[in-house]
C-alpha cells in the first residue's frame, strides 16, 4: 500500500510511491480499452494454480446463493497478476515470487482464551468445514476493487471448533513468518509477520469467511494460499493472507498496518465514502475489470448484514 512510513528515512527511495504516480499508474493500466487488455498484454508469467495441490478434489464447491453480487466477476487473469501481498513485494506483480511459499505441509494454531486450543494441519481443518463458494465484492484501501468468487467456510465455525473463553474479546490472526521465501520480510523496515484482529463480533458476522479457494479452484498462492481471511465490507487490508496462527485475546491486536501508519490505517477499517483517507478521497473506486470509476458504498454494499456490529461504537475511528 501507498503509505506514510514512520521511519521513512530507512526505506529506499524507490518504495516511496507518491499518490499521484499510483493513480496515474493505475489509469495507465486502465486506460481506455480497460486494465484487462493492458495487463494481458504484458510479459507476465503464467500464474500457476496450485498444481498437485491434495484439497483439489474438494473443488468447485456449490454456491451459496444467498451471497450473489451484481457486478460481473473480475476474470481470473487479472486478479491472480495484481496483487497486494508484501511479504513478496511492495508492488502489485508479486505473482511469480509468491510460488515461492510452501503451501504443504501448512499448519495452522489456535491458541489463547479458548477452550480447544490445538495445532490442526491444514487438510485436516478441510475436513471438518463444510465448504462453499460465495461471490463477495473487494475494496482495496487504495481505491481498486473487484469481484472474486471465494469458496471457504464461515470464520463462525473455526471460532466455534475452538470454543472461545467468557473473556475473549478478539480474534487475532496472524502470517506465517519466513524470510528465506519470502523476500519481502527482509524489509526489516516492516513490522514483520502481517498481524490482523476482529472483534468476536465481526469473526462470527455471517459475511466473515475463511477462504481456501478461488475460481472453483484451490487458492493460488498470490491469494494467500492456503487459508486467508475475507471481510468484504473493510478495506482489503484486513483479508490477511496464508494464516498460520488464530489467538484469542482479551486486549485488541495491533495490526500492521496500524503499526506503521495508525493515523491512516486504523483497526476497524470499514468502507465508507464519506470519510476520505488522509491523502485521497474514497468516494469513488476503480474497477480492476473495466477501468472504470464507480461510486463506493457504505461497507461496500454490505450494510444489512454488518451496520448493527457498530452501535453504540461512534465514538470509534470506525471507517479508517
Ligand atoms: N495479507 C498479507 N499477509 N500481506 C499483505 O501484503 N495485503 C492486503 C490483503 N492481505 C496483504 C494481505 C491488501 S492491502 C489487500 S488489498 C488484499 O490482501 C489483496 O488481496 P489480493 O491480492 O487477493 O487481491
Amino acid at each position: 500500500m501507498n503509505i506514510i512510513r514512520k521511519r521513512s528515512w530507512e526505506m529506499p527511495e524507490r518504495l516511496a510511491t507518491p499518490e499521484a504516480a499510483f493513480l496515474n499508474r493505475r489509469a495507465f493500466l486502465a486506460g481506455a480499452a480497460g486494465a484487462g487488455a493492458i495487463l494481458s498484454g504484458v510479459a507476465m508469467p503464467r500464474p500457476a494454480f496450485a498444481e498437485g495441490d491434495p484439497s483439489a478434489g474438494l473443488y468447485p464447491a456449490a454456491r451459496n446463493d444467498a451471497y450473489v453480487i451484481e457486478r460481473e466477476i473480475t476474470p481470473e487473469r487479472l486478479t491472480s497478476r495484481y496483487n497486494n501481498f508484501y511479504e513478496f513485494g511492495s508492488h502489485k506483480q508479486i505473482a511469480s515470487a509468491a510460488q515461492a511459499l510452501k503451501i504443504r505441509p501448512w499448519e495452522v494454531r489456535i491458541d489463547g482464551l479458548c477452550d480447544n486450543p490445538q495445532t490442526i494441519a491444514i487438510d485436516d481443518l478441510l475436513k471438518k468445514m463444510k465448504l462453499e463458494e460465495r461471490l463477495y465484492r473487494h475494496r482495496c484501501v487504495e481505491a481498486w476493487s473487484m469481484a472474486v468468487p471465494w469458496t471457504g467456510f464461515p470464520l463462525a465455525d473455526l471460532v466455534s471448533l475452538a470454543g472461545p473463553k467468557a473473556g475473549a474479546k478478539y480474534l487475532r490472526m496472524e502470517t506465517f513468518l519466513d524470510p528465506d521465501v519470502a523476500s519481502g520480510q527482509r524489509a526489516d523496515w516492516y513490522p514483520w509477520p502481517y498481524v490482523e484482529g476482529l472483534t468476536l463480533a465481526e469473526a462470527t458476522n455471517e459475511l466473515a469467511f475463511m477462504v481456501t479457494g478461488v475460481y472453483g479452484k484451490p487458492l493460488a498462492k498470490q491469494y494467500g494460499a492456503p487459508l486467508r481471511l475475507a471481510v468484504p465490507w473493510k478495506y482489503g487490508f484486513k483479508s490477511i493472507k496464508s494464516i498460520v496462527r488464530f489467538s484469542f485475546t482479551e486486549e485488541r491486536p495491533q495490526s500492521f498496518w496500524e503499526q506503521i501508519a495508525a493515523s491512516e490505517y486504523g483497526f476497524w477499517a470499514n468502507v465508507n465514502p464519506q470519510v476520505p483517507h488522509p491523502r485521497w478521497s474514497q468516494a469513488r473506486e476503480q474497477l480492476l475489470a473495466t477501468g472504470e470509476h464507480v461510486p463506493t458504498r457504505l461497507f461496500n454494499g454490505y450494510g444489512e448484514q454488518v451496520a448493527g456490529l457498530y452501535k453504540g461504537l461512534e465514538g470509534e475511528n470506525l471507517y479508517m
